[in-house]
């Protein structure tokens, strides 16, 4: 019984033809045009038709970065992308004739991670991916939390500073300004505006606009401002897993996303924040923090499996 997953992302569209296994036959992608919403039901409908070719498709999930109703089949609202009241499953069921069912996208790879990466056997799993802003997904006893409305698992839009970096949603503060790739990138930026003397591996490879890339290559050759900006990073990021744990008791975190590459670089430091900032730390089992393991294809294997159990 075959499936297929699609992620849709800022600029590409990637999907999968996915068995019950969790396996990826086949494979495609496309780009999109950022700043055109109402054009990626049409790239995606172009993806499904191109996998569907000669084979029988049962249906179609589909991960999307932004806030899904509780019928999964709008989007309601995406911090960082232009999609508002966005009728996703019906544009594209249309144009596919498959059933479709729309997923958050952070949802989608929590449920791909549990099932069959790094939190297979796992009962209590909070999976962060880690980018332009944090997605969440927490899978609870082999289910998926979506909450009362599907909205559930925006821990990315915790308010963690009061007065704090603007956020794409509206607020301020907002972990996903302090946590995620793209937060990472801002901060250095932040230090080596303010001190060029301590970002010149940085600044030299950087040329005119500092990216992540040259981030994670400048701090792995040992520029200061690059490894201050990571230990700004992993210091937010073990203070939000321990409030995380405050809340939800969880037995282990998966970290996807881009940056989760350079792992090396924040990993143990998040860790030890984690463990220093537990509440009752010291009389009671720390959660484990592990990398994801499926990589890019996490949301694609897990809305492929979503929708085979629509
Ligand atoms: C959005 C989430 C999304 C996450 C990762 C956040 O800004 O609010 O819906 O899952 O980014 O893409
Ligand atoms: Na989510
Ligand atoms: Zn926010």
């Amino acid at each position: 019984m075959l499936t297929i997953g699609v992620d849709i992302g800022g600029t590409k569209v990637a999907a999968g033809v996915v068995d019950d296994n969790g396996e990826i036959v086949e494979h495609t992608r496309r780009p999109t045009a950022a700043d055109r919403p109402d054009l990626v039901a049409e790239t995606v409908a172009d993806v499904v038709r191109e996998l569907s070719a000669g084979r029988d498709i049962e249906a179609v999930g589909v991960g999307a970065a932004g806030f899904v109703d509780e019928t999964r089949s709008m989007v309601r609202f995406a911090p960082n992308l232009a999609w508002r009241e966005e009728p996703l499953q019906k544009k594209i069921s249309g144009l596919v004739g498959l059933p479709v069912v729309i997923e958050n996208d952070a949802n989608a790879m929590a449920w791909g991670e549990t099932r069959f990466g790094a939190g297979r056997g796992q009962s209590h799993v909070i999976c962060l991916t880690l980018g332009t802003g944090i997605g969440g997904g927490l899978v609870f006893d082999g289910a998926l939390y979506r909450g009362r409305w599907g909205m559930g698992a925006e821990l990315g839009h915790m308010q963690v500073l009061p007065g704090g970096r603007p956020c794409g949603c509206g607020n301020v503060g907002c972990w996903e300004q302090y946590a995620s790739g793209q937060a990472l990138v801002k901060e250095a930026r932040e230090i080596a505006a303010a001190d060029p003397g301590r970002a010149r591996t940085l600044l030299g490879l950087a040329g005119g606009k500092i990216e992540g890339e040259e981030v994670t290559e400048a701090a792995q050759r040992g520029d200061e401002a690059s490894l201050a900006a990571f230990d700004v990073f992993a210091d937010w990021l073990g203070q939000g897993m321990a409030d995380l744990a405050a809340i939800l008791d969880p037995g282990c975190f998966i970290i996807g996303g881009g940056v989760s590459r350079a792992a090396d670089l924040f990993l143990d430091r998040a860790r030890r924040a984690f463990a220093e900032r537990l509440t009752g730390r010291g009389h009671r089992p720390l959660a484990d923090i592990r990398l994801a393991e499926l990589g890019a294809s996490a949301g694609m294997v897990g809305a492929a499996d979503l929708a085979r159990r629509r």
